[in-house]
């Protein structure tokens, strides 16, 4: 993610992101009882990302005055990251859509299951497998290393996106997003500024996965049960289709992928070109419903 507090930066285009854990807890709320059984009690807030991420940034947006302590947790989610059996709940948000890699083959002209596109459209059975295949033994491992740190009888929150059953990548509006990044870099390709090959050996480590497909993951790795599986009824409805918006937001999100595989100068030019894309493709493609559980 795109760090600091800038125009583009995480931290000012994640709303969506933040709406979807805050609509939850308040719906929880609501269904509460109304009391406070928790006035005692301390607080300790870990916050988890990769070393690299900017950490700075997030300390100074915690609210003032806010009755917790709070810590930075580094490394990767797939790896132990704490103490066995030292915290209460803990919640993913938005973030268990990523793989530990791309997955094998992925990248390789000669593999079956070479991907010609950026992500997992859904479209091609040999990639989708692969990138299943991935996901489904990274978050096994996941699910093992929290099982481990968690109390006996705590609880996991997983917010995020997935696809209805069946319904392909490509087909939601964030599907679109991606075709429309994966679009602008070919121009950029057929225009000479970057190599054709380089284009094609460009994918993203992130896999949004089936309804069905998630729960036989929790199911078949066995160290949690599964209490509920909704829907959020998002505040600002569900992705906003404004191209300039989704522009932006994708930047402070994909931005350090491109950048790192691209360069920086590869990088802003594709996002000139992207808000011109989604004018040109969100009109023609309808997406379908994402849900978010
Ligand atoms: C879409 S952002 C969500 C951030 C935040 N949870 C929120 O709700 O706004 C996904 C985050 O997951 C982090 N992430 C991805 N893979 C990770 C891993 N293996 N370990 C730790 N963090 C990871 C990324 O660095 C990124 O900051």
């Amino acid at each position: 993610m795109v760090g600091g507090e800038g125009p583009e930066s995480y931290n000012q285009n994640s709303s969506y992101q933040s709406k979807t854990s805050l609509m939850h807890l308040k719906t929880s709320t609501a269904k509460g009882t109304g009391q406070n059984p928790a006035e005692n009690i301390e607080f300790q807030v870990l916050f988890n990302d990769f070393t690299t991420n900017d950490f700075n940034t997030l300390f100074q947006s915690l609210p003032a005055g806010r009755r917790y302590y709070s810590a930075g947790v580094p490394g990767s989610f797939f790896e132990s990251v704490l103490p066995k059996e030292s915290f209460h709940i803990g919640v993913i948000n938005y973030a268990f859509h990523f793989t530990s890699k791309i997955p094998k083959g992925i990248t390789d002209r000669d593999s079956p299951s070479w991907n010609r596109d950026m992500h997992c459209t859904g479209f091609n059975k040999a990639v989708k497998k692969a990138y299943l295949d991935q996901y489904s033994a990274d978050a096994k491992i996941l699910l093992d290393a929290r099982a481990d740190e968690l109390v006996p009888g705590g609880l996991m929150l997983l917010f995020g996106s997935c696809l209805r059953d069946g319904v392909k990548m490509s087909e939601t509006s964030k599907g679109i997003v991606l075709y429309a990044v994966g679009a602008s870099l070919n121009d950029l390709a057929q225009q000479g500024v970057i190599e054709q090959d380089k284009v094609d050996s460009f994918s993203t480590p992130l896999y949004f996965a089936e309804e069905n497909e998630l729960k036989q993951i929790i199911e078949e790795n066995g160290r949690f049960t599964i209490e509920a599986f909704e829907d959020i009824i998002h505040a600002k409805g569900e992705f906003t289709l404004d191209p300039k918006v989704l522009a932006v937001s994708c930047r402070a999100s994909f931005g350090t992928f491109l950048s790192q595989h691209f360069g920086e100068q590869v990088f802003t030019k594709v996002f000139d070109l992207i808000e011109a894309k989604l004018r040109q493709e969100l009109p023609r493609r309808m997406p379908n419903p994402e849900c978010s559980t």
